[in-house]
């Protein structure tokens, strides 16, 4: 079977990373046929626009999407992310965002004294709503009374999806869930929130499910990371405490994410969870890491447990062996990291 990916390499490091991701998948000789998206803020200063009309319709017809990341200092960050991003999410209904938060060997940690046995975290993102809906406005612009309303939406059904899978992911995991809301000052969203978790936890008597307030779940991932397993939340909390993780799993560049709609035929988009590195863009020093486990995450949902499985190995292999970028403790370049692990995945 012929896989159909489409490839968005966005914009800043996107591009860099992502050629990685795609020499791997190459050298896993994977049956694949690929289209690239120019989409992004080069093709927003030529069109007006981040991408096409009718583009979610492009995504749709693939059975997968990879991409790099989106943002440039050059526009308006909303403008950018609510021009391709989040209605890519939204509009195929991708309500479950996957992101491992495990350290690899040879990967260092910033704990003293903790290690790979003690990352190993599992955060599920609620993807469609919550502080995300884009529901608001601003009146008076520009004058000293201006006002402006930013509306989180939780519904019933979409709190109950993500759930319901987080308390799957924890049976198949370690068995327990942590749940992460702030409902002791915001008193509706995450009120449903805990009360739907309180629900769905009836029919997995297998699963320990605890409810966390958020700030004190992030002091918990930095003291004790070892005593979670798999963690759920709404989208922007899940967004910040993911940035965490990643700094706990070595930094920006090796933390991978997938975003899914479990049950629909939407294809998942799959992405590292920095973003464009303005920084560091163009150097070639940018860390392929967690495009390249995005991309692992990317064949397991196609299917291909197997390949999955040997990518990831080669990506563990590199972790530890080397060669990294230095922002693991390196010194290799982008296309380096991004070589050897192909040859790994190829051997
Ligand atoms: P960022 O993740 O781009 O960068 C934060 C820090 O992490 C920087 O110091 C950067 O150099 C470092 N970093 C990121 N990726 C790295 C990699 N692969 N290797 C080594 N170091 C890496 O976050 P930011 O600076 O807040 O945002 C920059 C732009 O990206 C903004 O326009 C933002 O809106 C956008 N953004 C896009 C996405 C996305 O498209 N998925 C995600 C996050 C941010
Ligand atoms: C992420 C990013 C995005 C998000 C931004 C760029 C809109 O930070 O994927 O984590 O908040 O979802
Ligand atoms: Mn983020």
């Amino acid at each position: 079977m012929v896989h159909r990916i489409a490839l968005l390499p966005g914009d800043g490091v996107g591009p860099e990373v992502v050629a990685e991701a795609r020499k791997a998948l190459d050298a896993l000789g994977l049956a694949a046929e690929w289209v690239e998206l120019d989409w992004g803020s080069a093709y927003y200063h030529r069109h007006g626009r981040m991408m096409p009309d009718g583009a979610v319709e492009v995504v749709r017809a693939y059975d997968a999407v990879l991409m790099g990341a989106v943002g440039d200092p050059s526009v308006p960050d909303h403008v950018t992310l609510w021009g391709l991003l989040l209605p890519i999410r939204q509009q195929l209904d991708l309500w479950a965002n996957v992101r491992p938060g495990r350290l690899l060997p040879g990967i260092p940690c910033p704990l003293a004294g903790r290690g790979p046995k003690d990352v190993d975290m599992l955060f599920l993102r609620e993807n469609s709503e919550g502080e995300y809906s884009g529901v608001g406005g601003r009146a008076h612009q520009g004058l000293h009374h201006e006002v402006a309303i930013e509306t989180s939406v939780f519904t019933r059904e979409g709190t109950e999806r993500v759930l319901r899978l987080a308390f799957d992911l924890a049976e198949e995991r370690r068995g327990l869930l942590t749940s992460a809301t702030k409902s002791n000052a915001s008193r509706y969203g995450y009120v449903l929130w805990d009360e739907v978790v309180e629900e769905v936890a009836g029919g997995f008597p297998g699963v320990r499910v605890e409810r966390v307030l958020v700030d004190a779940l992030a002091a918990r991932m930095v003291r004790d990371p070892a005593s979670l397993d798999v963690v759920v939340a709404s989208n922007l909390f899940a967004d910040i405490l993911t940035d965490l993780a990643a700094a706990l799993q070595g930094g920006m560049g090796m933390a991978a994410s997938a975003n899914l709609a479990p049950g629909s035929d939407a294809p998942g988009v799959f992405e590292p969870v920095h973003g464009s590195a303005p920084d560091i863009a163009g150097q070639g020093i940018a860390n392929p890491c967690g495009a390249i486990w995005s991309a692992s995450l990317m064949l397991e949902h196609l299917g291909e447990a197997e390949a999955a499985a040997t990518l990831m190995a080669a990506l563990a292999t590199v972790c530890c062996k080397g060669p990294r970028t230095r922002d693991v403790g390196g010194t290799a370049t982008t296309r380096q990291v991004g070589d050897a692990v192909a040859a790994a995945a190829g051997a």
